[in-house]
């Protein structure tokens, strides 16, 4: 495993994590906290559907890993009232397994496609008149003698999801008649969801402690979810089961993750750019190989949070330290470090 696969802060998901997250992952539009234009936006659509009786269009969701995009098309199907059926870019290896699913779906049913981006080219073409015709082509026999046969799929939804929207095709983006981006959360709405988290998993919780946790979530629900457990563990151990704000400092601290959210790796990157590069600007790959990250890691996890405090900036020329970032340190901006590598 990576380091970023281990870290507390990392948006994606670990293979424990997806049963724990079941169990807080709300079901109904009304308890999805937060991304209140996307919420609306998308009650309407449900409303316009299901009084014409019609399959909804399909819903691109994007945005970093953590913010709500499986939990969100999984409500679709729960406020629409149909079933859904989920696969993930990289599982559909060879077209079969894609018209497979595509063939068997009833009409209005919804087909949750996550990492999308991730689709390989002859099996993402097969979607292209799937989404735009309902429509696909099943190859019949092999060699000379196979004959092409136009097969009708009923009217499904397709839900694509994806951490990585520029990835996106443009063939494949413009089928989508609903487009939407996920934000990171405010450490109000990160506090409501610490908060409802802890009453489904029955623990006690100060409100001074719940928001603490937010605070440190980097805007992301999972880490908010994550977090909380963490803490609790914490205080189970040394304060009798409750999170207090004392609770929640102390651990967190001893988690490493800090005022801000950052964690080791986080502050490795900007130390490594300040001490290392003069604050940049340096490139993706070198920054990745200094800290021996993936660079696939550093732009998903690392950076879009970074960016989002100000501490980060992305130039055509490469990464540079904001003036936040020095702050961040203690440090004066602009001032030349010595080199601790
Ligand atoms: N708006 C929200 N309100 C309350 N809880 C949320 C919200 N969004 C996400 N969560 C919680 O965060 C967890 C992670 O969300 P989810 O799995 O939907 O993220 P994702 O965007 O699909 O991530 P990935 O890119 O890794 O697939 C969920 O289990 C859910 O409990
Ligand atoms: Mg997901």
């Amino acid at each position: 495993m990576t380091k970023s696969a281990q870290r507390i802060v990392s948006g994606a998901l670990t293979a424990e994590e997806a049963r724990l997250e079941a169990s807080v992952r709300p079901k109904r539009l009304s308890d999805f906290v937060g991304q209140s234009r996307v919420k609306e936006l998308l009650s309407i659509t449900i409303e316009a559907a299901k009084s014409r009786g019609e399959a909804l269009d399909h819903v691109l969701l994007y945005g970093p890993p953590g913010l709500g995009k499986t939990t969100l098309a999984q409500i679709l199907a729960n406020e629409m009232g149909v079933s859904i059926k989920t696969s993930s870019g990289p599982l559909l290896e060879r077209k079969g397994d894609l018209t497979a699913v595509l063939t068997a779906l009833e009409t209005g049913e919804m087909f949750f496609l996550d990492e999308i981006h991730r689709l390989f080219p002859e099996i993402e073409e097969i979607l292209y008149p799937a989404m735009e015709d309902f429509q696909i082509d099943l190859v019949i026999g092999q060699g000379p003698g196979a004959r092409i046969h136009p097969y009708r799929l009923n009217r499904f939804t397709l839900i694509g999801a994806t951490t990585r929207a520029g990835l996106l095709t443009a063939p494949l983006r413009s089928r989508f008649g609903l487009v939407h981006r996920l934000d990171f959360y405010t450490p109000e709405e990160l506090l409501r969801i610490v908060l409802r988290s802890a009453k489904i998993l029955e623990i006690g919780i100060d409100e001074a402690g719940a928001r603490e946790i937010a605070r440190r979530s980097r805007g992301t629900p999972r880490v908010a979810n994550r977090l909380l457990r963490r803490v609790r563990d914490f205080a189970q151990v040394r304060a009798k089961g409750h999170i207090s704000l004392e609770v929640a400092r102390e651990s967190l601290g001893l988690l490493g993750v800090d005022e801000q959210g950052l964690d080791e790796v986080d502050r490795s990157l900007l130390r490594a750019l300040i001490d290392k590069y003069s604050g940049g600007p340096v490139g993706l790959g070198t920054l990745a190989a200094t800290l021996s990250e993936e660079e696939d890691a550093i732009e998903e996890i690392c950076e879009p949070y970074l960016m989002q405090l100000g501490m980060l900036d992305r130039t055509p020329r490469g990464r540079v330290a904001t003036a936040l970032a020095y702050k961040h340190f203690g440090l004066e901006p602009g001032s030349r470090q010595p080199n601790l590598f």
